[in-house]
């Protein structure tokens, strides 16, 4: 008999629970003994020992619930290693509570720095499986992460709904898109929802160019412009800037995001009309689409393999259509950003769309 715990970590998406609900059916198909813990609030439920035992019957129904039935919290890589307010090892306390619970796999869906940790507690001789949660898609190692094409779709819709209340007015809409490091969503909802500029944290802008992009827009008798802006947009001369410099700059900066700072810049240098929608957390929420149940039903039963053939130490990842296990210790540090010189962005700015460089 097999004991198995899930954790889910990090900021939650759409199909966390559609993905569980794979690894759980997959398991007791193959084993019905197979018991199965949920540790609640990602890493801390498994540092406090917080964890409780789970039936058959919690994965069912749970397809096309979104969020996580577990709970989840930000744990920060950087923290583990340092010991709590009350000097407790993070780190020892996490194995203990392995221990105890005498399980043979901890299976751990999360971001890139859950994919961290998880590489952290393998090293320390945990069994563990990673399964590439995130509405970014940035996790190194997979073609694609669960919650993605569903955060593109809310990103997409909002866009959607901005083009006729843009068209109406004549106004120059900025559509801000979650992403701080990264830029696949905006790059996405942006093609998708047919924004004019799409400026992402890979290509730093300039905003002569933005601006340009705009007015030629109004020349050629267009009524409206729409900007796609990820979070993490950053315009050329701030991304020269070392990191302390960038940080020093941002105190005393009054815009509550990088969209405001260029709604401001755009309005004063075309005096045209600007709003700003920051769809935000929306993109993180509701159902998962019918691309993520798919999938995070594919990438739950390959877990499920896996846990069974007791081959751990992976993260469950997609390459291509084919699936495939991919060593923690390659996915933990790093990023998969968009490549400025890839076919997307060429395709894109064939097309007329901006970039901001
Ligand atoms: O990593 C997912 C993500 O939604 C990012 O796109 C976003 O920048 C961040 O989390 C927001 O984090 P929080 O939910 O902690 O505000």
């Amino acid at each position: 008999m097999k004991r198995v715990a899930f954790l889910t970590s990090g900021g939650d998406c759409q199909a966390l629970n559609a993905t569980m609900r794979g690894v759980a059916k997959g398991l007791y198909a193959a084993d019905s003994d197979i018991e199965i813990y949920g540790i609640l609030e990602g890493y801390k439920g498994l540092i406090y020992e917080n964890y409780r035992k789970m039936k058959p019957s919690d994965f069912s129904g749970i397809l096309t619930q979104g969020g996580t039935i577990l709970g989840s919290s930000r744990q920060p890589f950087k923290h583990m290693r340092k010991p709590d307010e009350n000097g407790l090892d993070k780190v020892e306390a996490m194995k203990k509570t392995y221990r105890d619970l005498k399980l043979d796999c901890l299976v751990i869906l999360g971001g890139n720095g859950t994919q961290k940790t998880a590489n952290l507690l393998h090293e320390e001789g945990l069994h563990v499986i990673g399964l590439p949660k995130t509405i970014d898609n940035d996790i190194y190692g997979t073609d694609m992460t669960f919650g993605f094409q569903s955060a593109v779709d809310i990103a997409t819709d909002c866009i959607d709904c901005i083009h006729t209340t843009a068209y109406s007015h004549g106004r120059v809409f900025i559509v801000e898109v979650m992403g701080h490091k990264v830029g696949w969503l905006t790059l996405h909802a942006g093609i998708a929802g047919g924004a004019d500029v799409i400026l992402l944290p890979e290509i730093p802008y300039d905003i002569d160019s933005v601006i340009r992009a705009i007015e030629k827009r109004t020349e050629e008798g267009k009524r409206f412009s729409i900007l796609a802006v990820a979070e993490g947009a950053i315009s050329k001369e701030d991304a020269a800037l070392t990191k302390k410099e960038y940080k020093q700059k941002l105190k005393n900066n009054p815009y509550p995001s990088v969209s405001y700072k260029i709604g401001a810049e755009i309005e004063e240098r075309t005096g045209q009309e600007i709003r700003i929608t920051v769809p935000g957390h929306t993109q993180r929420g509701g159902s998962p689409c019918a691309y993520d149940r798919v999938i995070s039903t594919r990438l739950g039963a390959a877990a499920a393999s896996l846990i069974l053939e007791e081959k751990y130490g992976y993260m469950v990842g997609f390459r291509g259509d084919e699936i495939v296990p991919v060593p923690l210790s390659e996915v933990a540090g790093r990023l998969k950003m968009v490549d400025p010189n890839s076919s997307i962005i060429k395709e894109a700015k064939s097309l007329g769309i901006c970039f901001g460089d």
